[in-house]
């Protein structure tokens, strides 16, 4: 059979539907939702003519579905990230870990809170290595930040070994991956505190927004406060501003809309058969595909993963062209993150923020000895190099399936 690539006819000419809550966006629940908060004309979360508290409902969803003592929608999972960094503490010129591979907003918020990233590897399940954790730890350490992406949650139990035998901060970055879980507990609840996203390409999404939770009432009072301008409404009863944690600090507004909190609250019931479905379709592509002279991606619970299909190749020229012959198939893969890490983006290899070079990553008053260099996490990098995901959502048909596997098949007998 000629490749498509190679002008054979594709096993698919109509797109593979890979959008998860965004789906669900024109049902009945949804558009109720937001009609209901445009006729009360209260779209702020605090106060309005006729407020419904749609922001307060999510957050309540929120709390019973992860078990989180607190939870806060809040404008974006960068957001999340930022205001939960805030709520556990981390001050300028702190360290904080990433992973290699991680979308950039996972730098810039640990950034924009004033702290230094710091890279550590991922491993087979292209989440965060704990050995690589603990070997970058020094004593200016205050945070790591684990990620659980593309709907795999990290092996959160050694990452949380290392973090508590050096009395570091957990910040789960779980924008991915709202829903999933790690040995029966919801990612985002394990750690200190946790990021959600529901930006448009999210499990459930109100177009841009996301939440923190955290079972710590500190963090959350300071991050609840951080979001709210320092806490103009969040710590106001009337005329009464009760000072909860700590002395006053200026903070941002990242709050969220009613819209987004109605939206979210009406999303958030689809959440567990979103995640269940691609959970299916991606153990079955896994389980049919068995037989490839490929790696898979390691799972570290294969009972709360959900769902991503991401396999190794042996080398980046045959997982480039297994990609570009995938695609001219009709089916949506790539390599991930373009076969790159993190910190490949010139903004932090050169260390520049909106503000100026070099600051506060390293200047004068927020001294760090921290340097940047493509090479820095070599595993990281050649395991994106090798990868190849493809894309699942919960709206795909069995058809679906069968064509994915039908496709990975007819590419594999020429190019493996
Ligand atoms: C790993 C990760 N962290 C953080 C974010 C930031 O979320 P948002 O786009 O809602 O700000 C995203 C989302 O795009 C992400 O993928």
């Amino acid at each position: 059979m000629t490749h498509a690539i190679d002008g054979g006819k594709p096993v698919r000419d109509t797109p593979i539907d890979t959008d998860k809550g965004v789906s669900y966006l024109s049902e009945q629940e949804e558009m109720q939702a937001v009609e209901d908060v445009l006729r009360s004309r209260s779209l702020f979360r605090y106060y309005g003519p006729q407020l419904l508290r749609k922001t307060e409902a999510f957050e309540q969803r929120l709390r019973d579905i992860t078990g989180a003592k607190y939870a806060l929608g809040v404008s974006s999972g960068t957001a999340a990230l930022q205001a939960a960094l805030v709520g556990l503490g981390v001050e300028d010129g702190d360290e904080v870990v990433v992973p290699a591979v991680t979308f950039i907003a996972t730098v810039g918020a640990v950034i924009n809170a004033r702290a230094v990233p710091v890279f550590a590897e991922v491993d087979e399940s292209l989440n965060l290595d704990p050995i690589s954790f603990e070997a970058q730890v020094t004593s200016k350490t205050k945070a790591v930040v684990p990620v659980h992406l593309a709907n795999v949650a990290c092996d959160m139990d050694p990452i949380m070994a290392v973090a508590r035998r050096h009395g570091i901060r957990v910040l789960e970055d779980a924008a991915q991956a709202m829903g999933v879980t790690y040995r029966g507990r919801q990612v985002g609840s394990i750690g200190d505190a946790g990021a959600f996203s529901l930006q448009l390409s999210k499990n459930i999404t109100t177009g841009e927004g996301g939440a923190l939770v955290t079972g710590d009432f500190t963090v959350f009072d300071r991050a609840a406060r951080y979001h709210d301008q320092g806490g103009q409404f969040t710590t106001s009863t009337g005329d009464v501003r009760e000072l909860t944690s700590g002395e006053p600090f200026i903070g941002t507004n990242l709050r969220m809309t009613e819209i987004a909190g109605a939206l979210a609250a009406a999303q958030i019931d689809r959440l567990e058969r979103i995640v269940s479905s691609m959970r299916g379709f991606a153990a079955e592509i896994r389980r049919r595909l068995g037989d490839l002279p490929v790696e898979w991606r390691r799972i570290p619970d294969p009972m709360g993963e959900g769902g991503s299909v991401t396999m190794f190749f042996e080398s980046s020229d045959t997982a480039i062209h297994f990609a570009d012959a995938l695609r001219a198939e009709g089916i949506p893969a790539g390599r991930v993150y373009g076969g790159r890490p993190v910190y490949a983006n010139p903004a932090v290899l050169n260390q520049r923020t909106a503000w100026s070079v070099g600051c506060p990553f390293n200047c004068a008053e927020h001294p760090t000895d921290r340097t940047y260099a493509m090479g820095m996490c070599p595993r990281s990098e050649d395991l994106l190099g090798r990868s190849l995901s493809i894309g699942i959502g919960p709206m795909m048909t069995q058809g679906d399936v069968d064509d994915i596997v039908a496709a990975v098949r007819k590419v594999a007998e020429h190019l493996l």
